[in-house]
């Protein structure tokens, strides 16, 4: 790691372990241009500006200055004085003007990684951070790039922060948090999109010219989109190829974007969502962009996902609960929903004792007159016809069964048919003279407001201290529309989503910080805020809604491409499914939720007692092999989105010691081969046996009987059997002999 500036070449070189980024300043009047970004080289080479091309460079002719901006590889690029491309940065000034020209002013390069005021952001030792100072002289704007790197890690953290230095107010309308341009090599753009209870499927297209990308204007992350981006070579896989990858370290409306130019030239970008954004700066403020990782990798797209899940685990989840075995816990929403009791609850919990649970977490619906979906948000009372003696009484007789007890909150919103909306009803987001619309018959509160987030905080405080509560599923159930709060001046009403944001980061860190044993797990309506913001305040997030073994194969696949293992709510539910009304083996549910936190959603007292039976050896199960899942280095070996067919991936052990390898049969097919496959990620000198799990038993029994090498299994593969029946499952230990 290291990060130098090369004052008589005026370049700017960052190394990680394998790569090199390179940005160099042109001549008089120092515009910052992006040189390099790839596997690491040895040289400060600035070349690669080509400020030799038509129409040269403006100060040698300064007629050509629009056809000189509108070519150069800019490192942060504005608007309004001759890039044409999509830009990076845009103000208004109080005149109406939108002229801009960053220009270099000065450079430091500070040990350590600063935090962001208010925003998630990566922390740790051993890091270097380089801030780079542009300023535009006429409008008195300055911008201050970041850009951090930690000692064990590739990726690249950026941010940038906006100060008005003029003597007139700005109005920032555009403030991404990173861009920069090169050539494209003939890449293909990688998204995630999907639906309610079908997130994060992964896209792959060749790139066009002109702009393309995903963005959010939900108010969060989104089902639709993920905060990501990643252009890869043509043949780009899990083990080779570059990859650039963008992944943004924020909950709110976003836009990631690539850009192809006229000379096949691309801009990648990230950041806040300029639709909707308007952030008013006067003389003296300051405005902070949220962070972006950045990564290249050359070792395909396995080589982006480890370097996140390791930035994630190591620089960014600041739960104690990261690493350490999470309780397996039983969720009642997809038994009761809203019909429950403490009765209920208790049944539940009792049978899940018996059977190696360890917590119960009460969903929606424990509050006010919250018998369904239609009424009582915001009331956050104890309904005590539900739990008859209280809260207090219920979570002492759920101890004493030897269970930790959990609970739902959907803090953020309020429901027409609510105390609280009847006593402030501008304390829902609301457009002055237009009905709202709804959503889940539910508004959003105007968290902006800091009477609205007082009261939010001490609902959750006052529930939090009557009782021993171990874990809360903080939930969020509807997008922001409707955009308007009752307090911001007109002004100002373009910085209502960004400041919903920070709102809820206010309120996580106040909630994470007042209870550092509480386990949070945040939820949207399934994976709608499954993402690396959220992370920095709950080491997991609920993935979707869908529960079913064989649709979590595919959103498993799309979140683990950024997120590792360990942050990923996964269950085994009731079958039929509640969404897709498959019928799933039990076996193969418990193999599928191996793959995230672990546990179930489900009647324990309802379902067969073969099923039954079969809990306390998948809690034997997720016990053995827990720490391969939540602490090891991911590696897909097949996927079943692409080969229709079967799915499989592999958790190795930072020493190579050991792995676990998941294999799902989806369809069985008549007259064929058995499946080879070939793994990934081990020693190929160390020596191998491989067990497979057995549920029956709970013990593991040998799979291959002769010792292997690595390099044998890695390059010559292994079969596995096929199984007789659809949605079967097979898990293997590896471990050095
Ligand atoms: C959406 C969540 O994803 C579900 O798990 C459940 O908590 C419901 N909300 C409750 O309303």
């Amino acid at each position: 790691m290291d990060i130098r500036f090369f004052e008589e070449e005026r370049v700017f070189k960052i190394d990680t372990e394998n790569t090199s980024y390179i940005m160099a300043l042109t001549d008089e009047p120092g515009y910052l241009g992006h040189a390099y970004y790839g596997p690491k080289v040895s040289d400060a080479y600035a070349r690669l500006l080509r400020t030799g091309d038509y129409p040269f460079t403006p100060d040698v002719n300064p007629r050509d200055k629009l056809g000189f901006l509108d070519s150069f590889p800019m490192e942060y690029s504005f608007h309004g004085t001759g890039d044409f491309r999509e830009t990076a940065f845009k103000i208004r000034t109080e005149g109406g003007n939108v002229a801009c020209e960053l220009k270099y002013f000065s450079h430091v390069i500070e040990k350590g990684k600063p935090g962001i005021p208010g925003l998630p952001a990566c922390f740790g030792d051993n890091a270097l951070t380089l801030i780079i100072t542009l300023k535009d002289a006429p409008t008195g704007m300055a911008v201050r790039l970041y850009y951090s790197v930690f000692e064990d890690n590739d990726t690249i953290l950026r941010s940038a922060v906006a100060v008005n230095e003029g003597s007139g107010t700005v109005f920032l309308e555009r403030m991404l948090s990173a861009s920069f341009d090169m050539d494209d090599e003939d890449f293909e753009l990688i998204t995630l999109h999907g639906s309610w209870a079908r997130e994060r499927h992964i896209d792959r297209r060749p790139l066009a010219h002109g702009f393309q990308g995903v963005s959010s204007l939900r108010g969060e992350s989104s089902h639709q989109h993920q905060p990501f981006i990643a252009i890869a070579e043509k043949n780009a896989d899990q083990d080779s190829g570059s990859v650039y990858g963008m992944q943004f370290v924020y909950s709110g409306n976003f836009l990631a974007m690539v850009y192809k130019g006229q000379y096949d030239n691309i801009r990648m970008m990230m950041g806040i969502n300029p639709e909707d954004f308007c952030w008013k700066l006067e003389p003296g403020a300051e405005f902070h962009a949220p962070e972006v990782m950045l990564v290249y990798s050359a070792e395909g797209l396995g080589g982006m996902s480890r370097s996140w899940h390791d930035l994630i685990r190591e620089h960014l989840i600041r739960s104690r609960y990261k690493y350490i075995e999470r309780p397996i816990l039983i969720n009642n929403w997809e038994a009761t929903y809203f019909d429950f009791d403490s009765d209920k609850l208790l049944a539940i919990a009792k049978t899940a004792a018996e059977h190696g649970i360890e917590m119960l977490v009460m969903d929606d619906g424990w509050f006010g007159n919250r018998y369904d979906d239609n009424r009582a948000l915001g009331d956050w009372k104890v309904n005590e016809e539900k739990l008859k003696g209280g809260l207090g009484k219920l979570v002492e007789d759920v101890k004493a069964l030897g269970l930790k007890f959990g609970i739902w909150f959907e803090p953020e919103m309020v429901s027409p048919d609510s105390d609280l909306y009847r006593a402030h009803p501008d304390w829902a987001i609301a457009v002055p003279g237009r009905v709202a619309g709804l959503a889940r018959n539910q508004y959003v509160l105007d968290l902006s407001r800091e009477e609205v987030k007082e009261y939010v905080f001490k609902c959750l405080t006052d529930i939090l201290d009557s009782a021993d509560i171990a874990y809360v599923k903080w939930d969020m159930n509807r997008q922001l529309a409707d955009l308007g709060s009752a307090q911001l001046p007109a002004d100002r009403q373009g910085e209502l989503f960004h400041r919903y944001v920070l709102a809820v980061y206010e309120l996580q860190e106040r909630l994470t910080s007042r209870y550092p044993d509480l386990l949070l797990e945040n939820c949207s309506g399934g994976g709608a805020r499954f993402d690396a913001g959220m992370l920095y305040y709950s080491p997991q997030i609920w993935c979707s809604d869908d529960a079913d073994a064989i649709e979590r194969l595919m959103i498993q696949e799309g979140t683990a491409l950024l997120y590792p293992l360990s942050t990923m709510g996964a269950h085994v539910s009731d079958c039929p499914n509640h969404v897709v009304g498959r019928v799933t083996p039990f076996e193969t549910r418990g193999y599928v939720a191996l793959a995230g936190t672990f546990g179930y959603e489900l009647d324990i007292t309802k379902i067969s007692g073969e099923d039954r039976a079969m809990i306390p050896k998948q809690a034997a199960m997720y016990k053995k092999y827990h720490g391969l899942v939540a602490g090891g280095d991911y590696y897909r070996i097949a996927s079943y989105s692409e080969n229709g067919y079967h799915d499989s991936w592999l958790c190795v052990s930072k020493d190579k010691s050991e792995g676990l390898l998941t294999f799902i049969q989806v369809l069985n097919r008549p007259s064929r081969h058995t499946v080879k496959l070939k793994l990934r990620g081990l020693s190929p000198e160390k020596s191998y046996r491989i067990f497979r799990f057995d549920m029956e038993s709970g013990e593991e029994e040998s799979f291959i009987p002769e010792a292997l090498h690595g390099d044998t299994l890695m390059n010559a593969g292994i079969l596995i059997p096929r199984m007789n029946g659809d949605f079967k499952g097979i898990l293997l230990h590896i471990k050095t002999t």
